[in-house]
């Protein structure tokens, strides 16, 4: 959530700042801005709205200077308009900044008592004012952001240039990630090394509480307390190359298309392909003796882990707890000290996420990390890191990254079935074949596309939905139902299946569409006898099932979608295809913006 970059460079540095947002645009997109040094005084170009506002304001008025900062922008404080936009600056200070800082009202009483007149409805304006205030009080540029440093309560990821200072920028971080990049002669921060990916493949990333000071000539990085630490520079894999569409008419669509592939290449890198075994880096002994773990994350992410535990409780006999990040970080829960805490995240930042790993590390759990970003700060604080391989995912909505987390999460549950004895060696064999059939099926899954287009036409003047679901298909009703109202703005809701009697149901009539996901399963006939209960009232079914679970349907009046008939273990990899696919075209045929629906962003770094 909001993306910051900032260059020391050679020469004139907005072009760049801007093309760095570009990279940083799925962070937000409610407004953008980048501040200069134009003869010692800081210049600012903002505009609400996408970057590309911002590249026509450019475009109209240049912008020279050889140091700035950038920003993209999600709204968290002030509505997104261009007063509100960053970079945020008084005469001698501009400020970019990712996070909420918690104590602005406060400190915005405060500074209106000094007679600063502050122009926007943000929290991040205080800080410019605070250091100017600092600045004015005598000190240095470096120890009067130490000092307004020490006054922020929150989480904060800045970047902040100082008007008179060609060759000094300062980046901080707490809680919201920043990454500094080394050049030859230059010097970069960024939100993440994709943002800098162009320009350095040389990064630091700041720890929890770091400030950095930086010239020209590199970076000297102090902690919380101003003590000045060295922090190792790695070397980034990421590819320079601006990630496109492929000929595809948006991201998402790619990446629903990649999934065969990127699911393939995340099961070869824990399934041994000649003796078919299961291959993860060591997992702790405490999973195999554990009474219970742990399973947190957020949204699309957390339903992964929803399907995980259907699997690890049945096939690994292990107990499983799963939680949403933002309220199990809070619920203050005792945990069984030596436990395994196993926390999901595509991008690897989500706040909520890192904050709930961070409470389980403090109560003494061992940390399984399953992330899409192997440079991610909760990649880094985990203890053991389970990767998948979806490759770089732009659009808002998660797609391939929810399948391959399913694919990990689906080889590590057989992993610790075997090592707690919970398996036999041909059910194992059983489900490791029916794991590597899967990239196969994903691709015969996606013929569907057409007809779910069609679909899709039929549903675009609902105003419900409902998605229906039992065992391991009751998470991907919730996800199918997540994917349809973020993209498309229709609401939708996910249940249990048997949960329909006790309340829902009564939202049925002939204009609700109601989705049933249904695999040939030991459940298939309970929800074969909820699909009844929904069209005896009217309701209109489409129906996600296997040609063996459609004869079984007999004559009922639904729309029938026959997906492939495969074990049930690997069905909710498979069927979510048809949902994002579903919710993607309802999407595209009402006109949204589907790679940015509104409101939203991609890695949500704020509480
Ligand atoms: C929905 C979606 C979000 C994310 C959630 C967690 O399509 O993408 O619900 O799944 O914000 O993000 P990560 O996985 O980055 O922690």
């Amino acid at each position: 959530m909001c993306g910051i970059v900032g260059i020391i460079g050679k020469g004139d540095v907005a072009d760049l700042l801007v093309a760095g947002l570009r990279r940083l645009e799925y962070r937000g997109y409610d407004s953008a801005g980048v501040a200069t040094l134009v003869n010692g005084r800081i210049e600012r170009r903002r505009a609400e709205g996408k970057l590309v506002n911002l590249e026509a304001r450019l475009k109209e008025q240049p912008l020279p200077g050889r140091i700035g900062i950038g920003h993209t922008r999600w709204a968290t404080h002030g509505i997104p308009n261009e007063t509100n936009a960053h970079p945020h600056a008084t005469d001698r200070v501009a400020v970019v900044h990712n996070g909420i800082i918690e104590n602005f009202v406060e400190l915005r009483a405060e500074l209106k008592a000094r007679g600063c007149t502050l122009e926007s409805e943000t929290d991040t304006e205080v800080v410019a004012h605070l250091i100017t205030l600092y600045l004015k009080d005598g000190m240095k540029p470096a120890e009067a952001t130490h000092a307004a440093l020490k006054r922020l309560q929150g989480a904060f990821a800045l970047g902040i240039v100082f008007a008179g200072e060609h060759d000094l920028m300062i980046g901080a971080r707490r809680g919201s990630p920043l990454a500094i990049g080394y050049g030859d002669g230059e010097m970069f921060i960024g939100s993440d090394a994709l943002a800098l990916a162009p320009l350095t493949q040389r990064i630091t990333y700041l720890d929890e509480g770091d400030w950095a000071v930086i010239t020209q000539q590199g970076a000297t990085i102090h902690d919380a307390e101003g003590h000045v630490v060295k922090r190792e520079i790695r070397a980034t894999a990421l590819s320079g190359a601006l990630i496109g569409k492929g000929g595809y008419r948006h991201f998402m669509l790619k990446e629903i298309y990649e999934q065969p592939q990127v699911i393939g290449d995340t099961l070869r890198s824990y399934v041994n392909p000649t003796s078919r075994d299961i291959t993860l880096p060591s997992l702790p002994e405490a999973l195999v003796t554990a009474p219970r773990m742990t399973l947190v994350a957020c949204g699309t992410a957390f339903y992964a882990c929803m399907v995980a535990k259907y699997w690890l409780e049945r096939i690994a006999r292990l107990p499983v707890e799963v939680d949403i990040a933002s309220e199990f970080r809070y619920r203050a829960a005792d945990m069984p000290k030596g436990g395994v805490t196993l926390v999901v995240s595509q991008s690897g930042e989500t706040a909520d996420t890192l904050a709930a790993l961070r409470y389980a590390r403090a109560q003494g759990q061992h940390i399984i990390a399953v992330v899409n970003s192997p440079e991610s700060t909760i990649a880094r604080e985990s203890d053991t890191v389970l990767q998948t391989l979806a490759g770089p995912e732009i659009g808002v909505a998660s797609t391939k990254a929810f399948t391959t987390q399913l694919t990990v999460l689906a080889c590590l549950t057989l992993a610790v079935a075997r090592a707690r004895g919970a398996l036999s060696a041909a059910d194992e064999g059983r489900l490791v074949s029916a794991l590597i059939e899967v990239p196969a099926r994903a691709a015969d899954v996606l013929n569907h596309d057409g007809r779910l287009r069609d679909l899709a036409q039929g549903m675009i003047e609902a105003t419900d939905v409902l998605y229906l679901g039992r065992g391991t298909s009751y998470p991907i009703a919730l996800e199918g139902a997540l994917k349809l109202k973020e993209i498309s703005y229709i609401h939708a809701e996910g249940y249990a299946a048997g949960e329909m009697k006790h309340g829902p149901i009564a939202l049925i009539d002939e204009t609700v569409p109601v989705i049933v996901i249904a695999p040939s399963d030991e459940l298939f006939e309970k929800t074969a006898s909820n699909i009844q209960e929904v069209v005896a009232r009217g309701g209109r079914v489409v129906f996600f099932g296997d040609a063996k679970g459609i004869g079984g349907l007999g004559d009922i009046d639904a729309t029938c979608i026959a997906l492939p008939e495969v074990d049930p273990f690997v069905a909710p990899i498979l069927y979510s295809i048809p949902v994002q696919l579903l919710a993607y075209h309802v999407a595209v045929l009402k006109g949204t913006d589907v790679d940015q629906p509104r409101n939203l962003a991609k890695s949500v770094t704020v509480e």
